[in-house]
């Protein structure tokens, strides 16, 4: 049975241990400069239907940091823009390869390749869901302030892929998260795969929400896909900026976290990205880390030492 990461929960909190403790190990041997090639041979398919810069950059440079080598892909000029069956772009990439990284629309269209793949199939962002960004901030938030077990997450704006992720790894991992929306922007538990809501209260007002928040987060407030309703989202979102202000109703100790790109000025202040609660440069960096220990998990297994 080949192993995926579909969506969050695909791991379990023993796997999510395992790969948290790899994730610090590789990325010391990285700043140590020491060579790591369990991956010699093996390649990366990585198949994009939106835009990125992180993603593409993580996953190609960490496949060649692990010895193997990474193609890019993307809809524009493949004949997976030109009407192909995902199904067989599956059966034929996944012949060719031994892992496959996607960034797509619906979180169907990766679920239909990974039924149709011979090789694990990574979601590197789906208008549902982005699980490969959720692993770096946890290990991000495990770096700085230690376990996510019982602490909260304060989600400010989109109920869009970020939050929902966030929604399922507190089911999980066993933390809170309190969720504020405009109106007409809430959470569909549903959509977000969830078993059911004792993980997640939505507050109203986002100053409620960061009330206690061990970590204050949030994103875009238009996603890719969604630019037609840019105009309307700027003016429904006006009040759900992160500001001082929000981060002062947080702990003390709280960080602040966004996947980027950010928007200064719309979703959250410079002052607050820019400042000194901010950890969005480690965050970023992480997902090279995570990424790596992901691929090797998925490919070899787990490894002792
Ligand atoms: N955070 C993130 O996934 O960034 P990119 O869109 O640049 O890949
Ligand atoms: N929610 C954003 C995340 C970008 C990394 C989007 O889907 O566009």
């Amino acid at each position: 049975m080949v192993k995926h990461f579909l969506q969050f929960r695909d791991l379990s909190r023993d796997e999510l241990a395992y790969l948290f403790e790899r994730t610090r190990l590789i990325k010391n041997r990285f700043k140590k400069y020491q060579p790591y090639h369990p991956l010699v041979d093996r390649s990366l398919a990585m198949i994009f239907e939106k835009s990125s810069t992180r993603t593409r950059l993580s996953f190609e440079a960490g496949m060649q940091q692990l010895g193997g080598s990474a193609i890019y892909l993307n809809t524009r000029d493949t004949q997976l823009g030109r009407g192909e069956p995902v199904e067989d772009a599956a059966e034929v990439i996944s012949r060719m390869v031994d892992i496959v990284m996607i960034r797509t629309f619906e979180q169907d269209i990766i679920e239909r390749f990974a039924a149709h793949s011979r090789v694990p199939v990574i979601n590197g962002l789906t208008n549902e869901y982005h699980p490969c960004q959720i692993l770096a901030d946890i290990f991000t938030f495990i770096e700085h302030r230690g376990s996510i077990r019982g602490k909260t997450v304060a989600w400010i704006g989109d109920s869009n892929n970020m939050c929902n992720t966030w929604l399922q790894a507190a089911e999980v991992l066993g933390f809170n998260v309190h969720v504020s929306t405009p109106p007409g922007y809430e959470v569909e538990p549903e959509r977000a795969g969830l078993y059911g809501t004792d993980h997640f209260e939505s507050f109203a007002d986002p100053m409620d929400a960061c009330r206690g928040a061990d970590l204050v987060t949030t994103d875009v407030w238009t996603s890719m896909g969604w630019e037609a309703e840019n105009e309307e989202r700027l003016k429904a979102f006006a009040d759900w900026q992160v500001d001082a202000e929000m981060m002062a109703a947080a702990k003390s100790g709280a960080v602040f976290m966004h996947c980027l790109p950010a928007h200064r000025g719309e979703e959250v202040t410079a002052e607050v990205i820019d400042g000194a609660q901010s950890v969005v440069w480690d965050e970023a960096e992480n997902r090279l880390h995570v990424q790596k220990a992901l691929m090797e998990y998925l490919l070899l297994g787990r490894i002792e030492s």
